[in-house]
């Protein structure tokens, strides 16, 4: 009863932020991503008759404290699905993303961590139901479960069974380049989880984010569908822009900017000014994401280079879904 797999983070165009269910996980509005080819996670998952509780290494270390709570119980829920309640697991997690600095490992990690369980415990899941598990670790895992271009659909109903995503265009449907601009990997001050809720709470630009929401959502996919990476990318941009104004809104006001992610933002526009289509998107973290066309590379990664406090930039080309190791 073991198993291994593999999944890819993402990065939302259009965020996921707020819930409306924090148990299972429902999100109040559709989020839309591509995933990165150049970050993710590798879990095995081993089940053994003999174990009296789960153990979670994570990066070679024995991991215990909130993050293992988190992931035994996660792992209940499948426990609970396979009629197995006291069945407990090895997870050995590799982690190719730099935990909490704002690249949702957490989408990777939750997403690799439930194939391999679905797996080993021989579930025989369909990509909708591991979805649905994936979405109740961290929701902006439930996307990184396909590759390409993936919806998450926030669903109406109470129990999530129509909360899940799919995939509206697969990885080799365009060939975007997403750099990963690293100021810093330092822990986040406001985790995604609590800084969303206290935005839902009490951000007075949170319903403006959420009537915004629809015709960003509809304009992106059609600019997918043709390609169009000006349309994409300035959708993206002031979506994300968007995003973050309403934490700016929220009591006690926070903001996941550091004045270096400013700087890379500046950095972007004037290559815009510079006739460089490359557009920023940031998570809730201080990083930036840049957007580009392959084609201009040379000159995306020259200026992001030259820019101040950068310390690395990654490149990522659309990244696959799920695969089993
Ligand atoms: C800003 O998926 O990390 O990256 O569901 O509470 O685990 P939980 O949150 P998480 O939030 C991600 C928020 C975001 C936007 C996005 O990825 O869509």
């Amino acid at each position: 009863m073991r198993a291994t797999a593999k999944a890819h983070t993402n990065i939302a165009l259009i965020k996921y932020w707020g819930k409306r269910n924090e148990e299972l996980i429902l999100p109040t509005n559709n989020s839309l991503s591509v995933t990165l080819d150049g970050f993710y996670t590798e879990t095995t998952v081993h089940f053994k008759e003999h174990f009296e509780q789960d153990k979670f290494i994570l990066n070679n270390e024995t991991i215990s404290g909130v993050m293992y709570e988190r992931v035994t119980k996660y792992l209940d829920l499948f426990r609970e699905h396979a009629n197995k309640k006291n069945l407990y697991a090895e997870v050995i997690s590799m982690n190719k993303v730099p935990t909490a600095a704002g690249f949702a490992s957490s989408a990777s990690g939750f997403a690799a961590l439930a194939a391999a369980t679905a797996k080993a415990l021989e579930l025989n899941l369909s990509k909708q139901d591991l979805s649905r598990f994936t979405r109740q670790g961290s929701g902006s895992a439930c996307r990184s479960v396909y590759g390409g271009f993936v919806e998450w659909e926030k669903g109406e109903a109470n129990d999530g069974s129509d909360s899940f995503a799919i995939q509206i265009a697969p990885q080799d449907h365009w060939d975007i380049r997403i750099a990963a601009v690293v100021l810093t990997a330092k822990e986040k001050d406001v985790s995604s989880r609590v800084g969303m809720k206290r935005t839902v709470d009490t951000s007075v630009f949170y319903d403006g984010w959420l009537e915004s929401l629809p015709a960003d959502l509809h304009a992106i996919k059609e600019g997918i569908k043709a390609r169009d990476f000006e349309k994409v990318g300035s959708i993206a941009e002031a979506n994300c822009l968007k995003m973050h104004a309403t934490t700016l809104g929220a009591n006690p006001p926070f903001t996941y900017w550091q004045d270096n992610t400013m700087t890379v933002m500046q950095a972007v526009q004037e290559l815009r000014k510079e006739n460089v289509p490359a557009y920023f998107t940031i998570d809730a973290g201080p990083n930036v994401k840049v957007l580009y066309l392959p084609e201009d590379e040379e000159k995306v990664l020259e200026k992001l280079h030259a820019t101040e406090e950068v310390s690395d930039v990654i490149v990522s080309k659309v990244g696959e879904g799920i695969s089993y190791v």
